[in-house]
């Protein structure tokens, strides 16, 4: 299996799977040796036509919006008992993603020259969530920490570097980000629905209302009122950490749901960091019309 520790030039590494130049996680308690051939499959699976694909760069609140979409099409505010990664793309063998019952909430990182290739063509509605970058960095910072497969070690002084520069599965934000507005700028005519975790938390029941009538559903005000309640942060840390696999977590102790604020990036940035990273951002995206919260 190729699998590459990515070194930042600060001697600290992070261990990846690398397929054809691309950075994606390893999956190792998911995948034996087959993960490679599985990845490069992904393009060949068949959509069908009700699925729905989040897709989002990695902590963006993907375990949010899949929670809230889930509920949402089962019209229900049950739990749901699975975790995000049994309806992840690449987390998953072609068998398992054939398996998951429908009607089905897909996610995925990976970008969309890596996605099934019908996805356009068969206009598969995908909700496309975003997070301001800062906070990302340190989500992902201390997913990576935390993480067992990552064997990752590193100091955060070193990471936003790390983090700018791509050096991270999934790669750059700055490029996942920049391709998928072009995408969605050249395809009018596809279904996309723009979500951001800022506006999740500062109003869930308008956010969720808005992607009920996205996907087409007629959900009553209570059903929007209890889905919010059921999928709000100290609910899910409580309900959903403990479904995660202990093994992929260093000490046994799973940390999916860490914090879930806006702005914890001021908690972790010095000031020189945070100048930084923005003159990286403001170049990188002066062609963009994204906007993000950032406080
Ligand atoms: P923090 O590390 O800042 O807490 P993803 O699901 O894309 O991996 O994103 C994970 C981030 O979303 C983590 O951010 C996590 O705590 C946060 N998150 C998960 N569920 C959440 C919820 N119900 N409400 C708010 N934030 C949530």
């Amino acid at each position: 299996m190729p699998i590459k520790n990515i070194d930042d030039g600060s001697g600290e590494t992070l261990r990846v799977l690398e397929v054809d130049g691309y950075f994606a996680p390893t999956f190792d308690t998911v995948f034996q040796n087959q993960q490679e051939e599985e990845f490069r499959s992904i393009p060949n699976w068949p959509l069908k036509p009700d699925d729905v694909l989040i897709c989002a760069y990695p902590k963006a609140g993907t375990h949010w919006l899949w929670e809230v979409s889930s509920m949402l099409v089962n019209q229900s505010a049950d739990r749901v008992k699975l975790i995000k990664e049994t309806a992840m793309l690449e987390a998953l063998t072609e068998e398992q993603f054939r398996n998951i019952p429908s009607p089905r909430v897909l996610n995925t990182h990976i970008p969309l020259r890596l996605m099934p290739k019908d996805t356009l063509s068969n206009k598969t509605k995908i909700v496309f969530v975003q997070r301001n970058p800062k906070d990302i960095c340190v989500s992902f910072f201390n997913h990576h920490s935390k993480i067992v497969e990552y064997d990752f070690n590193g100091k955060f002084e070193n990471y936003v570097n790390r983090f700018l520069k791509g050096l991270v599965d999934y790669g750059s934000w700055f490029e996942y980000t920049l391709e998928w507005e072009k995408i969605i700028r050249d395809n009018p005519e596809h279904p996309f629905h723009m979500m951001s975790y800022e506006d999740m938390k500062s109003d869930p029941i308008s956010e969720i209302g808005r992607l009920s009538e996205f996907l087409g559903l007629k959900s009553s005000p209570e059903l929007i009122a209890e889905i919010a309640d059921k999928c709000d942060f100290s609910a899910m840390k409580k309900e959903k950490d403990p479904l995660e696999n202990t093994k992929d977590w260093k000490d046994a102790k799973p940390g999916m749901y860490r914090k879930g604020q806006v702005g914890d990036w001021k908690n972790w940035f010095t000031v020189a960091q945070s100048e930084y990273f923005d003159t990286v951002f403001n170049q990188r995206m002066k062609d963009s019309s994204f906007t993000y919260r950032f406080s």
